[in-house]
Formats: structure tokens, C-alpha cells, sequence
């Protein structure tokens, strides 16, 4: 079977809703095993309630390094290993001006975003053998800034630049390390208070005419995760509907009028 990941251990931040769930799931149908986390107990426990024997669930803040290393450890004894990291917690502020952005919020962006992903890297890198993947989320923010953004785009940039460094430092052994830039993606996450443009001109912006769902984003997950695509690494797959490809025709049509 293609993209196979039966026998492989997954630890997936973010579980409890959107893109995490998604990947959870389609996971757990391709055959890993997956563990999964999220600093929403109720909802993440629910997501791993509902596949029996395929998952479980930890509470995890990733902000907080020491609980990222102790449960690093403890995976190690129960599981060995992890064979697959997928990072996909993240949150974001309003969408405020640079000269209005309160530093408490930039910093909790910088916090979760960033430092979450550096924290799950650094403590699970030792347990990962030969070959395992890395999967980070990036987003279209990092490669085109939008108004607003101030704190969500920089710590975006910073994971993509992350995600290239780990891959030139792992490359000897096999170990690849990829992240993936989603534009606006049906999650609860677009419709976050205070995140208003994103909606409101979706019909435009898209040229396929449509937010993402967060299923189409999954697959390339899933598949830079599979040993199907052993020789991809450092690299930063946009999936944005064809937004930096060229001007959306519903776009341009409304600037024309
Ligand atoms: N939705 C979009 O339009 C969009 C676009 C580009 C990139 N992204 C990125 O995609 C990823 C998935 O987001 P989503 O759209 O599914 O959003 P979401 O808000 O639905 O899910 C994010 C998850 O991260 C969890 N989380 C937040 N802080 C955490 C912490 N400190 N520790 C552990 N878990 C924490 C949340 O509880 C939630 O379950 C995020 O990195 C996001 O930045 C989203």
C-alpha cells in the first residue's frame, strides 16, 4: 500500500480539533500508532476516545519545556521511539497593527508558535531513529506578510527557518524534516475573534475560489511523513490554492470594477 504507516509510533501536537485531528485520524487509517496531544484535555480525550487501541491522548501545553521533556521520556520507555513528529499547535492574536500589539500577546504567539515546535524538536530528535520525519506548520503568512499579523507571521518565518535547519543538521542520518504553509484552511482557528479579513475575501484572494479544508492539507502531511518520499527534505510545501502563482480571476475581476 502507498503511504503505509503501519508499525510506525506518531506523536502529534494538537489533536483536540482541526488540522491535529485531521491528522490523528488519517493516521490511525494509514496504521501508525499515534499519540496524541493538546493543551484542550475534554476535546483531545474525546478525538482518541473515538478510535479505541489506535491512539491516546496527554494533555500537553507545548509552551511549557519541562512537560515536552517528560513526556518525551516517557514515551521513550512506553513506545522506544517516535517515528513521526507532527507539530500542529498554534494560535494567533487579532489582527492588530505592530504600533498597537500588546508584547504579552506577541510574546504568547512567539511562545506556542516557536518555542512549542523548538521544544517538541529538541526533546524528541534523541528517540527518533534513522529516516523518521519531521512535519511543522508553517503558514502563507510567513511568505506573504499580511496587515496584522505582526506577531502570527514572524513566528511562522521562525518555524520555517527551524524546519530548515533541523533538515541540514539530521541530513546525515536520514532524518527528514519538512513543514508545510497552509493559506486560510476551514478550522476553528479562521474564525478566531478579531480574525475577520481572512473570511470576508476568501471568494477573491483564492484563485480556486475557496478556503482549504483541512483534510487537503492532511495529505501532504501524510505524505511527507510516509518513507514513499525518503529523498524530501528542508522544504516548505505552500498549499494556497494557487494564491502565489498569480492573480486570482474573481480578484481581479473586483479590482476591475
Ligand atoms: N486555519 C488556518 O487558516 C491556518 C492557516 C495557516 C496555518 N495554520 C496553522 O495550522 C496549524 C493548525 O491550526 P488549526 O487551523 O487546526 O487551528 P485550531 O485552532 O483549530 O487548532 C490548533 C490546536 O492547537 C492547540 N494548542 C494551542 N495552544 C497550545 C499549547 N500551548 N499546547 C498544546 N496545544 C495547543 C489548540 O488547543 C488547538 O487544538 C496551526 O499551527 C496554525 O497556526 C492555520
Amino acid at each position: 500500500m502507498y503511504f503505509d504507516l503501519t508499525g510506525k509510533v506518531a506523536f502529534v501536537v494538537g489533536t483536540a480539533q482541526g488540522m491535529g485531528e485531521g491528522v490523528l485520524r488519517r493516521f490511525v487509517g494509514a496504521g501508525a500508532y499515534v499519540i496524541g496531544t493538546d493543551i484542550k484535555a475534554e476535546l483531545g480525550q474525546e478525538v482518541a476516545d473515538s478510535l479505541p487501541g489506535k491512539c491516546e491522548f496527554h494533555q500537553l501545553d507545548v509552551t511549557d519545556e519541562m512537560a515536552v521533556k517528560s513526556i518525551m521520556e516517557n514515551v521513550k520507555e512506553k513506545h522506544g521511539r517516535i517515528d513521526i513528529l507532527v507539530n500542529c499547535a498554534g494560535t494567533i492574536t487579532p489582527e492588530i497593527p505592530v504600533e498597537d500589539l500588546e508584547m504579552k500577546d506577541v510574546r504568547k504567539v512567539m511562545d506556542v508558535n516557536y518555542f512549542g515546535t523548538f521544544h517538541t524538536i529538541k526533546y524528541a530528535l534523541p528517540i527518533m531513529p534513522d529516516k523518521s520525519a519531521i512535519v511543522n506548520t508553517s503558514s502563507l503568512g510567513d511568505i506573504a506578510a499580511m496587515p496584522g499579523y505582526g506577531a502570527y507571521g514572524p513566528s511562522k518565518a521562525a518555524i520555517t527557518n527551524l524546519t530548515k535547519t533541523v533538515a541540514m543538521e539530521q541530513a546525515h542520518r536520514g532524518l527528514r524534516c519538512n513543514c508545510i504553509s497552509p493559506g486560510s484552511m476551514n478550522t476553528p482557528m479562521l474564525y478566531a475573534e478579531g480574525v475577520e479579513t481572512e473570511v470576508k475575501v476568501a471568494k477573491y484572494a483564492w484563485p480556486l475560489g475557496r478556503f482549504m479544508e483541512p483534510e487537503e492539507a492532511v495529505a501532504i502531511i501524510h505524505a511527507l511523513s510516509a518513507d514513499d518520499c525518503l529523498y524530501l527534505t528542508g522544504q516548505n510545501i505552500i498549499i494556497d490554492g494557487g494564491y502565489m502563482a498569480g492573480t486570482s480571476p474573481a480578484g481581479l475581476a473586483k479590482w476591475a470594477e
